[in-house]
């Protein structure tokens, strides 16, 4: 198939980005694809490769949108905002073109940690206690007990921090607005971090891949996640029922938003069973990151997945 794999992008996820994309564009070729890539730059320029380059997004845009009509699928391998939030799977739904991934509700949604709460709760998953606040009222917080203050929509851990005390919580609020002006502040949960890929096959069928547990000591940061100390444990030790049950739940949840291809559901497993965490419509993708490595343990080779997630794209909204 021709495929044109999309990276970059305009956030903070951007590097994560590009490697995902460098990395999915790899396996396509060696899976015989015949591939084409775009990379949008943090301010939002299109860059096609042999193309001189445009210098505003919206000329880009322009410039970059024939290639849409030269593919049979778009592979938008852009995390975070205007990316993985819905806004280029719209714009191959705009243009009746196939494409990986979630389409625009499940992205939009599943990019929104509040959104993505109220949903979990609605379909019988627990979650943390948090409460919404905007970016222009936090002078006005209170303290009342250890939070998680982190942006609703962001990732790779950018924005979030642990406020233990008083003297803690306005930092964390203003480093979090540095990403959103909606702001989360949580409840801390203990328990283990264990992370459940969830694959959507092309005749609709879904499963999920072996769950994966994250060993850190406190938060999964941001230079934790790209360190290189991270350690990850797949398939994760756990009883049949405590799989069963992050299964079952990571299941419910990539069927309630109408999650499409794969997405990576990150539970904290405590005493009294799964809490979700957050949705990833779009997960790091290269080989190294926790979805390959969880279908890896399923038997599904990284060169395998990339080509059941191009084989499993749909024009969304149909
Ligand atoms: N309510 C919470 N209680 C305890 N730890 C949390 C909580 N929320 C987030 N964390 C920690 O912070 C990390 C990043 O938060 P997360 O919501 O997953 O943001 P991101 O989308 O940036 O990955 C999590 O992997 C976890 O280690
Ligand atoms: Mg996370």
């Amino acid at each position: 198939m021709r495929v044109l794999v999309i990276g970059g992008g305009q956030n903070a996820e951007h590097e994560v980005s590009l490697a995902s994309a460098a990395a999915v564009a790899g396996a396509l070729r060696s899976g015989g694809h015949d591939v084409s890539e775009v990379t949008i730059t943090p301010e939002g320029v299109w860059r096609v490769p042999g193309q001189r380059d445009a210098t505003t997004a919206v000329a880009s845009l322009a410039s970059a949108l024939p290639l849409l009509a030269e593919v049979d699928v778009v592979f938008p391998a852009v995390h975070g905002p205007l990316g993985e939030d819905g806004a280029l799977a719209a714009v191959c739904a705009l243009a009746g073109v196939r494409v990986v991934g979630s389409g625009p509700r499940a992205g939009a949604i599943g990019m929104d940690k509040w959104a993505t709460k109220l949903v979990a709760q609605a379909a019988g998953l627990r979650v943390a206690r948090g409460r919404l606040m905007e970016a222009a009222d936090i002078g006005d917080a209170e303290f009342d007990g250890p939070v998680v203050v982190k942006p609703v929509s962001a990732g790779s851990s950018y924005g979030v921090g642990l406020a233990r005390e008083e003297g803690d919580l306005a930092g964390a609020l203003r480093e979090a607005a540095r990403f959103d002006r909606r702001i989360l502040i949580e409840e801390i949960v203990r328990g283990r971090e264990i992370d459940v890929a969830v694959l959507r096959e092309a005749r609709g069928v879904r499963w999920a891949a072996p769950p994966l547990e994250i060993e850190t000591s406190g938060l999964f940061d941001t230079a934790t996640k790209y360190d290189g100390t991270a350690r990850f444990t797949v398939p994760a030790r756990l009883t049949p029922g405590e799989q069963s049950a992050l299964s079952r739940a990571a299941l419910t949840m990539f069927d309630a938003l109408g999650c499409a291809g794969v997405a990576r559901m990150d539970f904290f497993l405590t005493d009294d069973g799964p809490i979700l965490n957050e949705v990833n419509t779009m997960p790091g993708l290269t080989a190294a990151s926790q979805v390959p490595r969880m279908f890896a343990a399923a038997d599904v080779a990284y060169v395998d997945l990339v080509d059941r997630l191009v084989r499993a794209a749909e024009v969304p909204g149909r």
